[in-house]
């Protein structure tokens, strides 16, 4: 099979973009992302020149013709955390589903892949997911949609639920893809959170943090991930990492932290990444904050379930 041709909108880091290229099987031939700290981290990881105008202002004729679009369009006005807008956010960022549109409907993909929060579905009476299925229903997309999470889907210890959406043309394709069976979740935190290595010391809380008795008492056990939720701390039963946010790291708090030999410590950059699925040899730039690094890895989706649904849509190509 010959690869099929990718374009990438929203890319951050390519999260999407590596699931899909891991497969052997697809090849990304363009990514638009503007923010200018994610593109450092993608091109660090890829030969891609990552295109970092606002999407708004690119035309579709600059985008090349493509097959597959790639999208994990930004969230914020879907999320029940966020402004719950919709697309009528004030900020004008749950219209950016438009751009997509704008562009598929001129550019036909073949297939077109779509990543969002669960809760995209029953946003405004479920009226913001109806207007998304009628825009790719008019375009000509019969489409198949389903709520994934990472613990189930992925092979990777954290709780993480998405919606993923994937679109086809070819009415034949759309009939014989079906989203992957779960998988046994074997990794291990501590495949991903290295519990011995002592790290940079500012990872670590000491009697200066105001909660820090709050932390010694209730943090006691190694081995399970726990969440600083404004006043209390949470420990994560299930032996996962809690869902990762884009927010984590602003205000010191959402980090997940872990009680290591050498005290108690939030995640590094490196384990948030690990824990959305990325490899072990993903470069992180060396000279970017760490408050950086965190969104952008809160922000990106965990790859081997991308990887699963892509190797799915192999199986039917
Ligand atoms: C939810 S994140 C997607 C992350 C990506 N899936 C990954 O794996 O890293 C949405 C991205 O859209 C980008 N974005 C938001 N508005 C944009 C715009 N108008 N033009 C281009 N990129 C935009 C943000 O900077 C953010 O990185």
């Amino acid at each position: 099979m010959k690869k099929l041709k990718c374009a990438s909108f929203f890319a951050g880091v390519g999260g999407i973009d590596l699931g899909f290229e891991q497969t052997g099987k697809f090849e990304v031939v363009y990514a638009n992302e503007f923010d200018e700290y994610a593109v450092k981290t993608y091109q660090e990881n890829s030969s891609i020149k990552v295109d970092c105008r606002d999407i708004n202002t690119v035309k579709t004729e600059e985008i090349p013709d493509f097959d597959v679009m790639l999208a994990g369009f930004p969230c914020q006005a879907f999320s029940i955390a966020g402004y719950r807008e919709g697309f009528k956010d004030k900020k004008g960022r749950g219209e950016l589903f438009f751009q997509l549109e704008r562009i598929f409907v001129e550019k036909k993909p073949k297939i077109i892949f779509l990543e969002n929060v669960k809760n995209l579905v029953g946003h405004d009476n479920g009226n913001t997911f109806r207007v998304i299925l009628d825009c790719l229903h008019n375009a000509g997309y019969k489409v198949k949609y389903q709520v994934l999470n990472a613990m189930n889907y992925g092979n990777i210890p954290q709780n993480r639920e998405r919606i993923y959406i994937v679109a086809f043309r070819d009415e034949d394709l759309y009939n014989k893809f079906n989203f992957p069976d779960p998988v046994k979740l074997t990794t291990k935190l501590n495949d991903v959170i290295d519990f011995n290595k002592k790290q940079d010391s500012k990872y670590y809380y000491t009697d200066k943090c105001p909660f820090y008795d709050t932390l010694v008492n209730d943090m006691t056990k190694t081995n399970t991930v726990y969440q600083w939720r404004r006043i209390y701390v949470r420990e994560n039963k299930s032996n996962v990492c809690p869902t990762l946010t884009a927010n984590m790291g602003t205000g010191g708090h959402n980090v997940p932290l872990v009680k290591v030999k050498h005290g108690i410590r939030k995640l590094t950059p490196m384990e948030c990444f690990l824990i959305q699925g990325f490899p072990k040899t993903f470069k992180l730039p060396k000279d970017m904050a760490n408050t950086r690094l965190y969104k952008q890895a809160g922000n990106s989706v965990v790859v081997p379930v991308i990887n699963n649904i892509a190797n799915e849509i192999v199986k039917i190509m």
